[in-house]
Parts: C-alpha cells; structure tokens; sequence
C-alpha cells in the first residue's frame, strides 16, 4: 500500500495546478461574459459531460442575471493543498438515490429535475420563518469558493471546489429560537421528476445537525462546484456541504428547512439504524459494518490512502468533546 503523506490544514492555500489554474482563467473572464450568459441554464448532465469548463452558466451569471453584485471570495483552500478531482469524475460518479443507485445513474437521468423555479421553506423553532426564491440567495449572500474534501461511506472520496456561502449566516436570517436544537433538511420529493424517488430509502430524503453543527463555519450550502452551476446530479441547485462528516448527511436539492427542539429522523438512519448514525462523522476508528473506514480510495487513484478523524479538518472536534464517538456514530 503506498501510503500518501497527510497534508496540514491550510486556509488560505490555493491549489495551482492543471485544470483547476484554468478554471481560475475562467472565472476570471466571466467578468466580462457574465451578461452574455445569463439566460443559460443548468447543462443536461450529458452535455457536462462533454463540455470544456466554460460551457455552463455559473452561480456568477445567475448573479448577474439577478442584479445582483456578484463577488466570488477565492481563498478558502480547506484541502490542503490536495489536488481536486477532476471534474468528469465528480459529476460522473455520484449518489443520488431519486435517480437511481448506480453511480454513473444521476448524471444520465438528473436531467430531468427542474432547479427554476426553486424556493426554500425555512421554519419549525424560529421567530422569522420564511420562504426564500433560489436566486434571492445569490443577492443575499456573496459566493465564496472552498476547496473541500468529500469521504463517502462506502469508502470512496474526492476533492472539489465548491462554489456557495456559510449555512450558519443563511439560517441565522430566520432567527432560530432558544428550543432550537437541531435542524433538518429536506430534498425535493417529486416522482415525476426523480423517476426512482419512491423505491429503495423512505421519501423525502432527510438529514439533520445539531444547531451548533449547523452554526459551524465550515457547515456550508453549495450552488456550484468549479466555478459552474451545481449539475443536477451533484444537487442543483442548493445542496448541504458537511466535510467532515460522511457525503450522506450532504443532502442535496434542498427545499425544506425546520428548527426542532428534538433530533429529526434521517434517511439512512431510519432506513438501517445499526449502520448509519445521526452524526455521521468520518472516523477511521469506527467501522461501518459492512466497510472498514481506515482507508480510502480518491477517485482517479489506484491506491488507498488513510482516512483521517473528522475527515482531516480537527477544527470540528470541540463540537464533540465529551461525546462517546462509537455509541454515537
Ligand atoms: N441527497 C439526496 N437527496 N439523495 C441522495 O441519494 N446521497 C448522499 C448525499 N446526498 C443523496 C444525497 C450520499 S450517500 C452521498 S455520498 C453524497 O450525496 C454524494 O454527493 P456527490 O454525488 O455530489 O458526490
């Protein structure tokens, strides 16, 4: 086994290489394009496929569209350093389980998901619930680039940058009260248009923090990854971004939001509770029954690497202390 060295966490790094300078290149010319491309949507997921970076509209165009001033802050490299995976990959092997369970499935048949007109219910334990319109959130909160790692719990990881704003800001807007201890999150739940949504997990998908989980700065929303749109098979158009915790709890297309005073139920806890926890957090120290979580394989790379606590960001582990991390899995 060749064994990778562990990089340090470093805010503030930029990884400056291969596709990912010329993806800079590119963010750095929709400057002068953005109005051009406002009225281009979401790319099938066939046509991402195909396309060189620039092809699609981004988060920066719909701002643009929007009236909004657009600022995309590119300094968050949370990565260390590593190199992202290249973008074929992380928009061709995905989960998402409304579309089907084979990995190369949401980026055949997520073509079919409508992401506009979209909107965001936020309510539950909060003094100023609310619905808020997709593109409100783009006038609302200036995008901000982090370079994240992303750990599934089969066992599979990747590198990306995602393009989106800190949950904590977002969810303060809606004035959690004192009985809010946790928060949970819904997907879209439409047959018509997530053909296998119904079979296989109980509907709607959901997931839930703790509301100091939630508050974390590192708890992100995405609405991009690479300076592009999120494709529908990476959860267009808003989607959770949780890196230290397993990619499940990272729900995607988002429309329903609650502050509750007791822990939500969650998909895959409620679908297969001895092997899905609550809180999900990437820990080689503690076995999935099926999978063995001390190594990982990043997509495009032969040999695995070891899997770090809390998936390499340590920042979190105050949100634990005190906690029995294999009783509470
Ligand atoms: N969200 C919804 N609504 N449905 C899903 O099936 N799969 C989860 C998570 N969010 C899933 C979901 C799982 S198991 C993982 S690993 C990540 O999405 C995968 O994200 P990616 O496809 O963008 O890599």
């Amino acid at each position: 086994m060749r064994v990778r060295p562990q990089h340090p966490i470093q805010p503030s790094e930029i990884t400056p290489e291969g596709v990912y300078r010329d993806r800079r290149r590119f963010l750095a010319q929709l400057g002068m394009t953005a109005i051009g491309l406002a009225t281009a949507g979401c790319g099938k997921a066939g046509d991402a496929a195909k396309a060189a970076l620039p092809a699609a509209a981004s988060p920066a165009d719909q701002a643009a569209a929007a009236g909004a001033d657009f600022k995309l802050d590119r300094k968050t490299d949370m990565a260390g350093k590593e190199a992202p995976t290249p973008y074929q990959d992380v928009t061709h092997y995905n989960n998402y389980y409304e579309f089907g369970t084979g990995k190369d499935e949401p980026a055949q048949y997520a073509n079919t998901l409508k992401t506009r007109p979209w909107s965001v219910a936020v309510g539950g334990e909060c003094d100023a619930p609310g619905q808020v319109g997709i593109d409100d959130l783009l006038k609302l909160f200036p995008l901000e680039e982090r370079v994240y790692r992303h750990r599934c719990v089969e066992g599979w990881s990747i590198v990306v940058p995602w393009d989106g704003f800190a949950l904590g800001p977002f969810l303060a807007r809606f004035k959690p009260n004192s009985r809010a201890k946790y928060v949970s999150f819904s997907t879209l739940y439409d047959a018509k248009q997530m053909p296998q949504a119904g079979r296989v997990l109980p509907w709607p998908y959901r997931e839930g923090l703790r509301i100091d989980e939630a508050m974390h700065p590192l708890a992100f929303l995405s609405m991009g990854l690479y300076g592009r749109n999120l494709p529908n098979q990476n959860g267009a158009p808003l989607r959770l971004t949780l890196p230290w915790k397993y990619g499940f709890k990272s729900i995607k297309s988002i429309v329903g939001i609650e502050f509750t005073e007791q822990a939500p139920q969650t998909t895959w806890n409620l679908s297969a509770p001895d092997e899905y926890g609550f809180y999900a957090n990437v820990n080689p120290n503690v076995d999935h029954p099926r999978w063995s979580q001390k190594t990982e394989r990043r997509l495009g790379e032969l040999f695995k690497r070891p899997t770090l606590l809390f998936n390499g960001y340590p920042e979190v582990a105050s949100l634990y202390s005190g906690l029995d991390l294999r009783a509470f899995y």
